[in-house]
């Protein structure tokens, strides 16, 4: 069952928003926050929430912890080294508020719904003053108010199925692109994964809702929407839209603008997507299609749901449908009980494939996952030579794809500065690969034609055409 924040929630913690507005408009300096969001796009809407939330409550911006009235970490648990990276910054914190005695600090996020990590946070950092939950993100301005006018630590971590809040202020990260989450939480309970721990139940956003937010952005002049979910494939799963309709629908809103979505699980992706995706001009060429591992032996201990062989006949579907289509994926490195015939399998598959990039990771045990339970014999140092390896089999096949695109024109929506030349652009193509080309700024923000002429393993050098 979803449960929806009633407005009169929403409405109470706008008067609490008030309330901390008018005791910052007494200080003698407008008071500037801090908010760093780290791991996925999902953390990073939920940022721009927060900083929606804080602005309405009077605060600016900054860049830095220091000299910051309030600042507030929006943590990622994914694996132990996001962890490893909050607790150093967290460390680091304790000098700020030596100098600044009525500062403010914040922990929010994935890490603080795992109990060890908010014990370890109210033992080993005292000066934390709030500590919240997923689930109780859009309570921010009440435990503003109440650090603010109690000075208690406040600590909200309620472990719950999750819900969704509607109508809380937003400060978009730029004017471009957004983020839109069409849903929240996984069902899928992948064995090496905290994520369904952490975020709750798998609930989606009203479809009307979404559109009509997709329809503003487009109005306001974004060129680049992102749908967000961890398995957008299940979106509305059991009513009449599902993912594929929610992209007919976004696609059908008049304008030239690009879809992109993340992520995507194979065990939920069907011919109906692929075809869509195929029929729908704005949505991304794009298809990121994570297989984690290719061995259906491991994919079986990883609680996929697929094998090897499904994944595959869904891959060459989409390539059969969408010519054009760009290929990504993510993969983990040394599972517990992976063998290195095992990782042979997840090589072959990525040669099959041809993958334009790979997200790749060395597995990682998390705290009360099925998979850090299970026998893990092969040694850290054995698993960094099977990911090396893996780099550079992706590094040839990344390589070559690219250079497929020379001599083609792209679509590309022109970003801002590039990195290969001095003075040149850069933007993504409908593939969402980079491309870089030589331009007048005043190009940026809108859609152009790029000739390949050159490929680098990481991005396409072009040349524009001439509008005629
Ligand atoms: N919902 C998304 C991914 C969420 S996490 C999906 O299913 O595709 C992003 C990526 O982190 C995963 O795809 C996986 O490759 C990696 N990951 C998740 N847990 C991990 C762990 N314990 N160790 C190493 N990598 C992990
Ligand atoms: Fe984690 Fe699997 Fe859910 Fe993705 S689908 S968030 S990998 S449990
Ligand atoms: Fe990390 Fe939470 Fe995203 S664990 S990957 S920030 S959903």
């Amino acid at each position: 069952m979803t449960t929806k924040v009633t407005a009169a929630e929403i409405a109470a913690q706008k008067e609490f928003a008030r309330r901390v507005r008018e005791l910052n408009c007494a200080r003698e300096e407008p008071p500037v926050a801090h908010v760093h969001s780290f791991g996925c796009q999902q953390n990073v809407s939920d940022g721009e929430k927060i900083k929606g939330m804080l602005a309405d409550m009077g605060y600016g911006f900054s860049n830095t912890a220091d000299g910051a009235d309030l600042v507030l970490f929006n943590t990622c648990a994914v694996r132990e080294n996001a962890e490893d990276r909050v607790f150093g910054n967290l460390g680091a914190l304790k000098h700020n508020k030596k100098q600044k005695p009525d500062m403010l600090i914040g922990v929010c996020g994935c890490m603080v719904q795992q109990e060890h990590i908010t014990e370890r946070i109210k033992k080993s950092f005292p000066y934390v003053d709030m500590v919240f939950g997923t689930h109780v993100l859009h309570t921010l301005p009440q435990l503003v108010y109440e650090a603010m006018t109690t000075h208690k630590r406040q600590i909200s971590i309620p472990q719950m199925d999750g819900v969704i809040a509607e109508g809380l202020p937003l400060r978009r990260e730029s004017g471009l692109k957004a983020s839109i989450p069409i849903m929240y939480g996984c069902n899928n309970f992948c064995t090496y994964c905290i994520v369904p721990y952490v975020r709750g139940r798998e609930r989606s956003r009203d479809p009307e809702e979404i559109v009509s937010e997709a329809r503003c952005l487009v109005e306001q002049g974004y060129k680049e929407l992102l749908l967000l979910g961890q398995n957008v494939n299940s979106y509305g799963r059991g009513t009449d839209v599902n993912f594929p309709e929610l992209l007919r629908r976004i696609n059908a809103i008049p304008g030239e603008f690009k879809i992109c979505y993340m992520s995507s699980h194979p065990k939920d992706a069907t011919r109906e997507l692929i075809d869509t995706i195929a029929e729908c001009e704005k949505v991304t060429r794009h298809f990121p299609l994570p297989v984690q591992s290719g061995s259906s032996r491991i994919l079986k201990l990883m609680n996929r749901s697929y094998t090897r062989e499904h994944y595959l006949e869904l891959i060459n579907y989409a390539k059969e449908r969408i010519p054009d289509v760009a290929l990504t994926s993510d993969i983990i490195v040394g599972f517990p009980g992976e063998t290195y015939e095992d990782f042979q399998e997840t090589l072959s598959l990525i040669r099959e494939v041809k993958y334009d990039s790979l997200f790749t990771f060395i597995y990682s045990p998390r705290k009360g996952t099925k998979a850090a339970e299970m026998p893990d014999p092969i040694s850290q140092e054995e698993k960094g030579k099977w990911f090396r390896e893996l780099l550079e089999v992706q590094q040839e096949i990344g390589c070559s794809s690219y250079h497929n695109y020379i001599g083609r024109t792209l679509r590309v929506l022109c970003e801002g500065p590039g990195r290969t030349r001095d003075g040149c652009l850069t933007g993504k193509s409908i593939q969402n690969i980079i491309v870089d080309f030589d331009g007048d700024k005043s190009l940026i923000g809108s859609f152009v034609d790029v000739k390949i002429t050159d490929a680098l393993n990481w991005a396409l050098i072009g040349e524009l055409v001439k509008e005629n």
